[in-house]
């Protein structure tokens, strides 16, 4: 791989180099972050934390290290370099290199190349959406399952091979009240029209029956233990119940771009639990508690007194358990390096719970623990503030959600292009809808609450999918217009001069150190910042550059930075699985 391809990798090494050859530092850290666009496109910051260390000037040392960096040929092709502050050393990019780097990297595959090669050749296991069978998905199941893809995407795209697994929640207590009621109360009709509605149904008329009749709870509880201990029957009654739930959720995943590599419930691991029971006593990592079988941490400040429950009291299996298993599974069976897991911050102790045991019962078995990382997510949250409800109170179902987006961006296309085909208007629609929906989720820092608003979302300025999507449109129709009498050839293109050439050329190069971030805090955002400034600043070039003028070096050199933001905002927004258009 051409070592300028990835620039904070290269200008570190660079750094490193004349820190060895200037101060002898074996422990120098180059600290390259990308700079404030006024100062230059990179900073090394590891001169101030060194200087400090060894108690001396950090401009001097600063000043000495960039006389070693400018003695580098290379180097000085590729960027100009000065001192800011105490001692940072800020890198510009030079015009003539922003030029052939964009005429390099031209299409997708060569994006790929290199970009956070990390993840390279790694398999990771990521288990995202995991839905609790029988259940309408709502709104809030739309985090995971948006945030579990695009980490997918992108760690894909990193070079990583990623197995998507639906570890859906299909085993439990629920099961014995849908079965009451199933038995007593099923409307076929209802099944066949909308199976997880009526299923929902019935276990809400279950559960609400086997509280207020003891006789009919204790009729549940023999329904559960008949299914526990493998009764054909009621298997066959829970396979068919969890085969329609299935099949019912394929529809949103299918809206949402997302496809499955397995689907590996909680029920897969109920036979592979006695590993479990045994290696965790067997290592005095688990122990014997009023019945139930559990996990202490000492060392940990909460979990010290707070036991990961493996067993039941009644000797029965549990999340843990299984979760457990899952981990053993994963490792053994996918050889998976990393395992990221998907689900709201409610269940951190859980997962740091789990983390905890297995890295031990890993490290006590002499299996290798693969990274591990709960990827967690905040609430979305109403006009009110509070998590987002329907006017009569009930949660909104994630298939009416994303019915209404579409709808709304229908109205809006119908308003602003009356003239497009009806399918193609319908595409759109589509495309915007979903897309929208998307791109609201994925750009909030995961971390935090987010108010949900369709003014918002499907507006046309602001940080929004519709916004990205039109300024992807828009390029598409500079094309239509020029391309007739006009052959591209980059390598007419002279190096970049006006400002906005230059801030756009060198937000184009900054691609490869957002994938790097994105994938490494496994935050999708950063990426649509990113995609968002770039829209802004091809707003502004376009603006200010007319494209189609008459010397041609100059129109080559735009139609090629008109290409490369094509380029990258339809990569990115793929990665965020949001469908582009051609036109809108
Ligand atoms: N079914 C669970 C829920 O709805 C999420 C499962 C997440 N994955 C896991 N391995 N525990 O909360």
């Amino acid at each position: 791989m051409d070592p300028w391809f990835d620039l904070p990798k290269q200008l570190a090494t660079k750094v490193n180099e004349a820190a060895e050859t200037v101060v002898g530092a074996a422990d120098f850290s180059p600290d390259i972050r990308p700079a404030d666009p006024r100062f230059g496109d990179f900073q090394a910051n590891g001169v101030l934390p060194y200087a400090k260390s060894v108690r001396t000037n950090p401009r001097e040392v600063a000043t000495r290290m960039v006389e070693e960096l400018e003695k580098d040929d290379s180097l000085a092709e590729a960027v100009t370099i000065n001192i800011a502050g105490p001692g940072f050393i800020n890198f510009r990019l030079t015009p003539a290199f922003l030029l052939r780097w964009l005429q390099t990297y031209s299409t997708e595959e060569a994006l790929r190349q290199g970009a956070g090669a990390f993840t390279h050749g790694k398999k990771v296991v990521v288990d995202f959406g995991s839905p609790n069978t029988a259940k309408q998905m709502h709104v809030g199941h739309i985090r995971s399952i948006v945030i579990g893809e695009a980490i997918c995407r992108l760690l894909s795209f990193c070079g990583a091979s990623v197995v998507r697994d639906n570890h859906i929640g299909d085993w439990g207590t629920p099961y014995g009240k849908i079965f009451y009621a199933y038995k007593r109360f099923l409307d076929e009709d209802a099944l066949a029209t909308d199976a997880l509605e009526e299923l929902e149904r019935l276990y809400k008329e279950g559960d609400k029956i086997t509280r207020e009749d003891p006789q009919a709870m204790e009729e549940a509880r023999q329904e559960l233990v008949r299914l526990q201990a493998g009764d054909p029957e009621s298997t066959a009654l829970w396979e068919r119940i969890n085969a329609l739930s299935l099949d019912a959720l394929q529809d949103v995943y299918h809206r949402l771009n997302v496809n499955y590599d397995v689907v590996l419930g909680e029920s897969f691991y109920r036979d592979k639990v006695e590993t479990v029971y045994r290696e965790l006593t067997d290592q005095n990592i688990a122990e014997e508690s009023e019945g139930a079988l559990v996990v202490f941490h000492p060392e940990h400040p909460r979990f010290k007194s707070q036991p990961f429950i493996v067993r039941k009291s009644d000797g029965a299996s549990n999340y843990a358990t299984h979760d457990l298993a899952t981990m053993l599974y994963r490792l053994e069976h996918f050889q998976a390096d990393i395992i990221v897991i998907v689900t709201d911050s409610r269940q951190e102790d859980h997962f740091e719970h789990l983390a905890l045991t297995t890295t031990k019962w890993f490290k006590k078995t002499g299996r290798t623990m693969p990274a591990f990382h709960h990827v967690t997510f905040g609430t979305i949250l109403g006009d009110d503030g509070k998590a987002i409800k329907t006017r009569s109170g009930d949660p909104i179902r994630l298939k009416r959600l994303l019915d209404e987006g579409v709808e709304r961006a229908l109205e809006v296309v119908r308003e602003k292009n009356p003239d497009l085909p009806p399918e193609e208007t319908r595409a759109i629609g589509e495309a915007v809808g979903i897309g929208a929906i998307i791109y609201a989720d994925l750009s909030q820092n995961r971390s935090s609450d987010y108010i949900f608003s369709w003014k918002k979302l499907l507006s046309l300025d602001g940080n929004t999918a519709p916004y990205l999507q039109y300024a992807t449109a828009r390029i598409h129709s500079i094309f239509r217009r020029a391309t007739p009498d006009l052959a591209e050839d980059p390598s007419k293109a002279t190096a970049f001069e006006t400002p906005e050439e230059l801030a756009l050329a060198s937000k184009i190069v900054a691609f490869v150190a957002v994938i790097q971030q994105t994938t490494a805090t496994l935050r999708p955002h950063f990426l649509c910042i990113y995609l968002y400034e770039l829209a802004g600043l091809f707003s502004s070039f376009y603006a200010n550059n007319r494209v189609l003028v008459d010397d041609e070096s100059v129109c080559q050199r735009r139609l090629l930075l008109c290409r490369r933001v094509l380029l990258i905002l339809e990569t990115g927004l793929e990665l965020l699985s949001i469908k582009t258009l051609k036109r809108m």
